[in-house]
């Protein structure tokens, strides 16, 4: 089969991985992808907001099957034009990629199928919010309710913050019209867990866990990031939180879009946090996260194009999904000065060391290729991920790993997957 990746991150790259190891791969396209994606398919110079010329590259060149790795063109209706044209494509139609393009729908979902999640209320008008605030408890967690690329989310610990946020968000418009309504909601405590699943619209399966770590600096301090580490699986997302979460969560919300009309095909990310009170939903994502692709997708023993497939088909519940009984570390390398300024154009070294080591991978996500060199092109510039028996062999062996990798301005947390020395 011709396969067509959109997206050009880590996360396309862990997927671009997963799918050459597929004996149902041909030819494999990316676009507009990166300088490591370049090693393992076709880099396309089409961006992932272009849904025509994509469309008219995936029928000119035979396309069987295009996954969107990308929130920004699944929340826009790429899916639906390509479906518009008879193409095969693995993501949700727009009315159901909502459930990530807008938190308030996403609240209103929960709340209407008693689906557990934060206390909150939606508001478009600012003078509104502002006089909730009055009496809201402190803290409490104001959100843009479209998309912000991870950043809309401001935890407000008193409330002069709080109002500061509702502003910024709404009359300054700090993400643009992502902060038009927003959403303020109850701030919770406990361990997060992400957990990514596949659906067909009828059928939902969880895949194993993973955590992230988004704050920029050890100690989880510093501003929200993309993503700058994960491991898999999370210990804390044990078999009883699981059977809590598919008895509560997930079939619970394929079958409320369903009933929404917005069937639910592609991948859930379900964003959990484990209260005292039980897991409850933090947010829904249309789309494989990143960097938690990079350590789940290399533990899938599943062939990434049957299951994929599958979905499409209406067909999940025939696919016996497993994985590897090991665990996974990513450690993201970055520009020193990520996600605010950082310098470019830095010449990486050390890739080929990876190169034969089947436990190993580095994930391009902000690199280019140039004269023959590949360069850092962007905050988050590689994701090194390492197996190993265990969660702690496998931190071990990923920082080994960054040690392999050099270039200008390099920065790093120290404390990937630190959390869990306490239990061993
Ligand atoms: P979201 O994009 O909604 O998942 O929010 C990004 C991050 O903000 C989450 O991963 C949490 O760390 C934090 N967060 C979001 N909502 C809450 C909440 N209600 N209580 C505490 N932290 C939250
Ligand atoms: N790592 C979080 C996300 O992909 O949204």
């Amino acid at each position: 089969m011709n396969i067509l990746i959109v997206g050009s991150g880590g996360r396309e790259h862990a997927i671009a991985q997963a799918v050459k190891k597929s004996s149902k791969a041909d030819k494999i396209y990316c676009a507009p992808g990166n300088g490591g994606i370049a090693g393992i398919a076709e880099c396309v110079d089409i961006g992932a907001m272009e849904f025509d010329k994509l469309a008219e590259f995936a029928e000119q060149n035979r396309i069987d099957l295009t996954i969107i790795g990308m929130d920004d063109p699944l929340v826009g209706g790429i899916v639906d034009v390509f479906e518009k044209k008879g193409l095969r494509v693995f993501g949700p139609r727009k009315n159901a990629a909502i459930i990530e393009g807008s938190k308030a729908f996403s609240k209103d979902l929960m709340k209407k199928y008693g689906i557990p999640t934060a206390a909150y209320e939606n508001f478009d008008n600012p003078e509104e919010a502002l006089k909730y605030l009055e009496t809201a408890a402190m803290p409490i967690v104001v959100k843009a309710s479209g998309l912000a690329l991870g950043k809309g989310v401001l935890i407000c610990q008193t409330l002069e913050e709080a109002r500061d946020a509702v502003k910024s968000l709404m009359l300054d418009k700090q993400f643009g019209d992502a902060g038009n309504e927003i959403v303020i909601e109850e701030f919770l405590t406990g361990r997060e867990v992400s957990v990514l699943c596949y659906c067909d619209g009828t059928h939902i399966k969880p895949m194993t866990s993973a955590q992230d770590h988004k704050r920029a600096k050890d100690g989880d301090l510093g501003l929200n990031t993309g993503g700058m580490g994960t491991f898999s699986p999370s210990p804390f997302y044990d078999a009883e939180v699981q059977r809590f979460c598919e008895e509560k969560v997930y079939q619970p919300t394929m079958d409320a879009m369903k009933k929404e009309g917005r069937d639910f095909t592609g991948i859930l990310f379900v964003g959990l946090i484990l209260t005292a009170d039980g897991p409850k939903v933090l947010e829904y994502n249309a789309r494989f996260g990143d960097p938690e692709a990079q350590v789940v997708l290399p533990r899938m023993k599943n062939d990434i194009i049957e299951v994929m497939e599958a979905c499409i088909d209406g067909k999940l519940d025939t696919i016996d999904l497993q994985f590897e009984d090991n665990a996974a570390v990513c450690v993201v390398l970055a520009s020193d000065g990520y996600p605010e300024h950082y310098e470019k154009g830095k010449e990486i070294h050390g890739l080929e060391t990876f190169e034969g080591k089947d436990d190993y991978f580095v994930f391009h996500a902000g690199t280019k290729l140039a004269d023959g060199k590949i360069l850092t092109n962007g905050g988050r510039v590689l994701g090194v991920t390492a197996l190993g028996a265990t969660l702690k062999e496998a931190r071990a062996n990923a920082y080994k790993a960054t040690e392999w990798i050099t270039f200008d301005n390099k920065y790093m947390r120290h404390d990937i997957g630190k959390a869990l020395d306490d239990l061993y």
